[in-house]
């Protein structure tokens, strides 16, 4: 078994296995697929030891720094024996309090922090404890794809069956895809997931999509879990909307909000689980057994995150907006077929036509070997994936403007 470097693809911990496990190796472990970004990760490594500057595009890992006013709170807390201890696994008061004001200025949506907020070890944490909490064996989870792995394994290591639902088509096909599904799979689904905006496709929807989605979820007795980590990284004007805003969402679903993304705290390990009261008690439950609580100290810094920092998330944001800009131009320069996204940290982009046959993983391998850029294969985040790749915005404008010079002298594209 060989393990991935730490740093690389995000997906990294969760497929990693091999087939050929130890005995000791429990059964639920062989449902978990062989490591897809292997030969990937050992090209990079055994690049980056022979000294080659590697533009490292394949991460959802933000590279910037957390903003200081959160360090120093964090510092200053760390140092009170009171915030040592063991805290609380739901997330201390206060933060929970002041998240509630957060989703009402920035979403208009109420919750009770009581009982519709808890606060997580980071929204994979919070999202795999869920589906522990919600799924078992026999149960079927709908996930949209291409997806993020995390929707498709937590409920598979819960046990439970996950069909893929494609997202390739626009939003009325994915709600017709899953309506079918609803009508032909026995036992019907339990549990279906969205993310929007969407990682890795960086695709976005309007407030009315989720309003259908509440409608099919009524109609056939499912749940959702939306998965929002880019929630606050929209640009160009665009809200992106809370799926709580939908009328009645709250009796169907819950929404996983990170501090990773839009503030840069992607080390600190926090994020929250809000909305439907059963849903969030179930996780609150489960995590009662599993943790106890995040480091205080750092719940506190996000009390700070979440009621000063507002200005330095929407910058944030647009240092990614700008990226995003840069790295597109280049790329339709360099004759690529490119769609700007107005939110994430990524850009989902078409293989040029003349090197599409060889597959997304061969791709990204040869844009490691001939041009020293990694870039995520799109094939990574399930069938529907392949034919693309995702371009992380991790770098700064320079390198990718670099990057784009390098794949386009490995890699010339006619016209
Ligand atoms: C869609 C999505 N959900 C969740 C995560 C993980 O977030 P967290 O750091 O809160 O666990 C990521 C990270 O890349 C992501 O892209």
């Amino acid at each position: 078994m060989s393990q991935p470097d730490q740093n690389d693809f995000e997906y990294s911990s969760e497929a990693l296995l091999s087939v050929d496990l130890p005995s000791v190796a429990a059964a639920r472990m062989h449902r978990l697929p062989p490591y897809l970004f292997g030969r990937i990760n050992a090209l990079k490594t055994a690049l980056r030891r022979k000294g080659v500057d590697v533009i490292d595009l394949g991460m959802g890992n933000p590279s910037d720094p957390t903003p200081q006013p959160i360090v120093d709170k964090l510092r200053e807390a760390a140092g009170k024996k009171q915030n040592q201890r063991y805290s609380v696994s739901q997330g201390i008061y206060n933060l929970r309090r002041e998240l509630a004001y957060f989703y009402d200025q920035q979403w208009g949506v109420g919750l009770d922090p009581k009982t519709e907020i808890i606060a997580t070890i980071g929204s994979k944490e919070g999202i795999s404890h869920l589906c522990l909490a919600t799924l078992g064996p026999g149960d079927v989870a709908l996930t949209p794809t291409p997806s993020f792995p995390i929707h498709v394994y937590a409920p598979v290591i819960a046990g439970a069956n996950v069909i893929g639902v494609s997202m390739m088509d626009g939003e009325e096909a994915l709600l017709r895809r899953i309506s079918d599904m609803c009508r032909t799979v026995s036992p019907q689904p339990k549990i279906v997931f969205l993310n929007f905006p969407h990682n890795p496709t960086a695709h976005t929807v309007e407030i009315g999509f989720f309003e259908e989605v509440v409608k099919l979820a009524k109609r056939f007795n499912f749940y959702v879990i939306h998965d929002f980590a880019y929630g606050l990284t929209t640009f160009d004007g665009y809200q992106a909307p809370s799926f709580l805003q939908a009328p009645g969402a709250k009796d169907v679903g819950v929404e996983s909000l990170t501090m990773s993304k839009g503030y840069n705290m992607a080390g600190w390990r926090i994020g929250f689980v809000v909305g439907n009261p059963d849903m969030v008690n179930l996780l609150a439950c489960i995590k009662g057994y599993y943790d106890y609580g995040i480091f205080q100290a750092v719940q506190i810094a996000t009390v700070i995150a979440l009621r000063h920092c507002e200005e330095d998330m929407r910058a944030q944001a647009q240092i990614y907006a700008q990226r995003r800009d840069t790295l597109c131009e280049s790329l339709e320069r360099a004759g690529w077929e490119v769609e700007r996204p107005r939110a994430t940290m990524f850009a989902w982009v078409k293989i040029p036509e003349p090197y599409r046959e060889m597959g997304s993983i061969e791709f990204a391998m040869q844009c490691l070997q001939k041009a020293e850029v990694a870039v995520a294969p799109g094939r990574g985040f399930g069938e529907d994936g392949e034919g693309y790749l995702r371009f992380g915005l991790v770098e700064n404008e320079e390198r990718l403007r670099q990057a784009v010079r390098q794949l386009r002298r490995a890699f010339p594209v006619d016209g």
